[in-house]
């Protein structure tokens, strides 16, 4: 292996000098330009990662900038990182960039005028300009021994922050106006005067701060405001840590060879990687992940709104009508202008509305007829907003001065009332939608990554080469195709648990059940579904039998979903051996599991730190897999203690697909639930809402069921405790570790079961206690994915 390794690099190298040798420039001397006009003056990293050079942006519009090289030249929409003029392109004649004698870098537009420089002057004649390995366009001085750093692209970066590029004080990302338009648009992220970095909405008309969420003092936004040397940075594995203790790990941490976080035109930061040149880019991690709380997005008078499958939607509120037909930002205006009389002004019940700011004060207590009292006593108020507090269990009014940043919100109790003219005849009805125009901005969602291993991504790799370079197509070809019988020749992938065999699944006869079982006499375990008998086959096999309940599904239906699971395989998976469906019978066929459920063993006390720990690991491979490796995308739905089975070893395997349902793993959401499905206890608010399932359900159980472990507690105890039903369901036991979390767990021994005896690893088991926590959010989209879960635990086990 280690010979064909060394091959692949000597390969990897003669393809690069390969690029390089027929490249343009990779160094500018002083006294040199490059043309706008010559496509060839191109710099290039060594790496040939980043090119830098003129760029069109517009018609007979060109840009000096740094953008990722791409293996087929240029493309019409580049990725780009810096760029010197974005808000004054030049023409496509005559413009330069050039290195003056005097070590000043200036960029010229066609009639001469400066459009951009340096200002640097040096009397040195050692001075050059280089595009480095980071994609950092450098100005050194050539000093008697060592390089000094005259001027940097990465101290005045565009909207895009690389790996390494340190973030300060003076820093600033401001985004472009458009996909397509790059010059400076609305959203800016910086160091605010208070050490917090922030991100900024600076529209046509207003401008205002959105995050961290502006009504969160910095402390509890998680932020400190003390720490006045004002720095952040993201390495190259894809941590991100700022000065104010902000920091976030992408979703795919760990090497990747191209990363990027931008400040997007839409008004989210996101981190961007790829593997390699020409794929398409994943997000991997973004600041917001509700749209419409991104202030202007759908500018004044409109409401923003937003659905995991149909996106971000702006609309123009009942009454109003739309600015500029091409773009949202400028929001609707009055289709006709409201009187100040008070008995010529209506109002308009908008449920479901959350307006920001442009109050006129903060009325607590206020019936809903005074709040409209005062709304028309003041000329010029557009409406209220009218606010249930479930806390002090009374009414707050707020009369908007101006309606801006509406977001259509359910499950609260945010309702706005419009002020509109009295002889209008608008209804809510079709007037919000009326207009349910797309708004410019897409929506985004965080890539399900995974990492398949070294051995694969060095594939890729190499087969991207291969295709890049024609001369050498055979050779490599050569080389991967060695690789390939290499890898899958074997057929136990070992550590992370896929198999690709699958052997003996067949399909067996009632009387042949009915014997191994005994007659279907010793019961083993109940479920929703079924009764499991455990059973001796003809071929001497232990089994566990699964007789299911409702058996009115049809044969045809049956097997299908049968065969589906039977080609499955993971080894934290409990492995099917065949089924039988003959009448109305319906049996499963398993594999028998030695120690029983994770309940039983939690119960009897029988798991040591280390079981412990590698029960969680491996739960979460399989669900992982089962999320997003296997072919079928399948949601588990019931995770539970009494669903994890343990081995002679006290390995994990994952039991009862009896409620998941195979899916097309294009489709996000399953909308065909209509029954909550699950166990009480561990069942996601999702369920509870009616909202949207994904498979972040599975991650929630996944988190009480570590929980259970850690502790020691058990969830459906505390249940039949309180019995104050769902939403109080694990009060107790999350307040109790939430409250010891912000402590920093100083003492994770605090937390653990103390009826577990043996020694521990401190490191693991807080790690295992915060990753429990975050899958246990409200929020969907802040809890992590299966993967990286495991690759969470993984890092810690290293
Ligand atoms: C890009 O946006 C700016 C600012 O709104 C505008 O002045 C410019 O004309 C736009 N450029 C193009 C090519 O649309
Ligand atoms: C951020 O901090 C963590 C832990 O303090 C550290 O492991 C990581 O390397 C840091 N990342 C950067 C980019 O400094
Ligand atoms: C402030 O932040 C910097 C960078 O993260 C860190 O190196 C430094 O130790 C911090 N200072 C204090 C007083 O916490
Ligand atoms: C609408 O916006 C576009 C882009 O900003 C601008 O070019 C156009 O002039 C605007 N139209 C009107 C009617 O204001
Ligand atoms: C709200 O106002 C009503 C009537 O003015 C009063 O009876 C009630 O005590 C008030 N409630 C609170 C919580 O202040
Ligand atoms: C909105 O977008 C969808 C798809 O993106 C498109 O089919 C539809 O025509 C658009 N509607 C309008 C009014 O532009």
């Amino acid at each position: 292996m280690a010979a064909i390794y060394t091959f692949s690099l000597i390969l990897l190298s003669l393809v690069m000098c390969l690029q390089l040798s027929y490249s343009a420039v990779d160094t500018m001397h002083h006294g040199s330009s490059l043309s706008v006009e010559e496509p060839k003056d191109v710099m290039l990293s060594p790496n040939a990662m980043f090119s830098a050079g003129f760029y069109a942006v517009g018609e007979n519009a060109y840009s000096f900038a740094v953008w990722y090289s791409e293996p087929n030249g240029r493309p019409p929409n580049p990725t780009f990182v810096w760029m010197a003029n974005r808000d004054q392109p030049v023409n496509g004649k005559r413009s330069k960039f050039s290195l003056l004698g005097n070590g000043n870098l200036v960029l010229n537009d066609a009639d001469g005028s400066v459009v951009w420089s340096t200002d640097i002057v040096s009397s040195s004649s050692a001075v050059h300009l280089s595009l480095d390995n980071t994609g950092n366009l450098v100005l050194r001085e050539a000093n008697d021994r060592r390089d000094v750093v005259l001027w940097q692209s990465f101290d005045s970066p565009t909207d895009t922050l690389l790996p390494q590029q340190v973030f300060t004080r003076h820093s600033k990302l401001v985004s472009s106006r458009s996909e397509t338009n790059m010059s400076s648009g609305f959203y800016t992220l910086f160091f605010d005067n208070d050490n917090v970095l922030r991100l900024l909405y600076d529209g046509p008309d207003v401008s205002g701060l959105y995050w961290p969420d502006p009504w969160l003092a910095p402390w509890d936004a998680g932020r400190s405001s003390y720490n006045n040397s004002r720095v952040a940075v993201m390495d190259t594995l894809g941590s991100f840590n700022s000065s104010d203790d902000f920091h976030f790990m992408t979703s795919d941490y760990g090497k990747v060879v191209q990363r990027r976080l931008i400040m997007d035109h839409d008004g989210n930061i996101r981190v961007y990687s790829r593997r390699h040149g020409g794929e398409k880019w994943s997000v991997t991690w973004q600041a917001k992940s509700t749209p419409c709380s991104i202030h202007g997005i759908c500018g004044p008078n409109s409401l923003c709104s937003y659905h995991q499958n149909s996106g971000l939607k702006c609309s123009c509120l009942p009454g109003y009508k739309r600015k500029n037909d091409s773009d949202w930002s400028y929001g609707c205006e009055p289709k006709v202008h409201p009187s100040c009389k008070k008995t010529e002004s209506r109002f308009l019940y908008v449920p479901n509305v959350k307006l920001f700011g442009f109050d006129y004060g903060v009325k607590e207590n206020y019936t809903l007829k005074e709040c409209k009292e005062l709304c028309l006593q003041l000329c010029n108020c557009k409406g209220i907003q009218y606010t249930f507090y479930d806390t002090k269990g009374t009414y707050t009014c707020y009369p908007k001065l101006q309606l801006r940043h509406a977001s259509s919100i359910q499950y609260f109790t945010d309702d706005l009332y419009l002020k509109l003219p009295a002889s209008s005849s608008y209804s809510n009805e079709g007037s919000t939608d009326e207009q349910g125009l797309n708004c410019s901005s897409r929506t985004i969602k965080i890539e399900r990554t995974y990492d398949k291993g070294h051995e694969n991504r060095y594939v890729k790799f190499l087969v991207w080469f291969a295709t890049g370079v024609g001369g050498l197509e055979l050779l490599c070809a050569f080389v991967v195709w060695f690789f390939l019988v290499r890898t899958t020749g074997k057929q136990d992938s070992g550590a992370d648990g896929r198999v690709y065999a699958l052997a003996g699944f067949r399909k067996f006869s009632y009387s042949e059940l009915k014997q191994a079982t005994k007659g279907f006499s010793q019961e083993i375990g109940r479920g929703a579904a079924g009764v499991v008998y455990k059973g001796v086959l003809l071929d001497q096999r232990v089994a566990a039998v699964k007789r299911l309940k409702d058996a009115n599904q049809g044969e045809e239906e049956f097997l299908a979903e049968v065969s589906c699971i039977g080609r499955l395989n993971h080894m934290n998976l409990i492995e099917m051996w065949g089924y039988c469906a003959e009448g109305k019978h319906r049996l499963l066929v398993y594999e028998y599991m030695e120690h029983g459920s994770l309940a039983k063993n939690i119960e009897s006390n029988a798991l040591d730190w280390t079981k412990r720990f590698d029960i969680a690991l491996g739960t979460a491979r399989c669900l992982a897999y089962l999320h997003e490796e296997c072919l079928e995308w399948i949601l588990h739905c019931d995770v539970k203690p009494q669903n994890i089975l343990l081995d002679s070893n006290y390995h994990p395997k994952v039991a009862d697909f009896g409620l998941s349902k195979l899916r097309n793993r294009n489709e996000t959401t399953y909308s065909s639930f209509s029954t909550i499905r699950g166990t009480r206890g561990y069942m996601a608010p999702e369920w509870i809402f009616n909202l949207p399932i994904t498979s972040k359900v599975d991650v929630y159980s996944y988190g009480i069921v570590v929980l259970e472990m850690v502790t020691g507690r058990s969830i459906t105890k505390d249940i039949e405790a309180t019995d104050n039903g769902v939403v109080n369901q694990h009060l107790s036991m999350v307040t109790w570790l939430k409250e010891r979390q912000k402590n920093g767990f100083t003492c994770v021994s605090e937390i653990l079961d103390p009826t577990v005896e043996g020694v521990y690893d401190e490191g693991k088991m807080e790690t295992l206690a915060r990753v429990a926590l975050q899958c246990i959010e409200e929020e969907k989209d802040k809890r992590p994915t299966m993967s990286q879960v495991v690759e969470m635990l993984q890092e810690s086990s290293r």
